[in-house]
């Protein structure tokens, strides 16, 4: 079964292949067996972005100048109708690594808060695991990842954390299922509102 030209990206932001990928995967596993495609994820792992030095190049919508294919995969992302981040929290917020990745995005906050070129584009799903931790464990995870993907045009509607994964052998059937079943809800979300937009 395919769903028209529906393209789902997704970003791991681990730097290792752990829980967060694992989980990502089964993700993108049921999304394609929604009929929507599900393009290769981008696993930070792989590269190592430099971070933004705030030369406010970019502010006058000049495309980030730093010399690195931080541009190839964010603008990448931004052609989706929908996309997944999956991420391990590390001292309560996001791997290091991936948050050069995240602050490279600014040349499109840019372009929409202050150029005003507001693209909507989709919408987008976060998974994160922790081994522990107390009440605020996930918030700035989910708020670095909302903003990282509000700046690329994409509304964060759905989310879902694993506290007690510390490796991959933590990750029980009540978690993939789990996975499963979100991934099947997003998919129902992205293709009405692929329909919405053809009426
Ligand atoms: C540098 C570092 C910092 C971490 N900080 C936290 C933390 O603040 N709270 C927590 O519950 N787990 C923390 N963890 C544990 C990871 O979130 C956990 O092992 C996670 O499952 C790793 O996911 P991954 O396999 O996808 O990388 C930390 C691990 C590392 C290596």
């Amino acid at each position: 079964m395919s769903t028209g030209n529906l393209k789902i990206g997704g970003v791991c932001l681990s730097p290792r292949r752990g829980s967060s990928e694992i989980l990502l995967e089964l993700f993108l596993d049921e999304i394609r067996a929604a009929g929507i495609s599900a393009v290769p994820p981008l696993l930070i792992r792989e590269h190592s972005f430099l971070p933004c030095n705030e030369c406010e190049i970019c502010y006058d919508g000049s495309d980030c100048p730093l010399p690195d294919d931080a541009n190839v995969h964010l603008n990448s992302l931004r052609q989706m109708d929908g996309i997944i981040i999956a991420t391990p929290v590390f001292f309560y917020s996001v791997p290091g690594g991936a948050k050069c990745f995240i602050d490279r995005a600014q040349q499109f906050w840019v372009r929409r808060q202050l150029l005003g070129q507001n693209e909507e584009r989709g919408l987008a799903a976060l998974i994160s695991v922790a081994s522990s931790g107390g009440e605020k464990l996930f918030e700035d995870v989910r708020l670095v990842s909302k903003y990282f993907l509000d700046a690329l045009g994409y509304r964060l509607t759905d989310v879902l954390s694993f506290r007690g994964v510390d490796n991959p052998g933590d990750i029980t059937d009540d978690m993939r299922n789990s996975v499963r079943q979100f991934a099947r809800r997003f998919a129902v979300k992205i293709k009405e509102r692929g329909k919405s937009e053809k009426d």
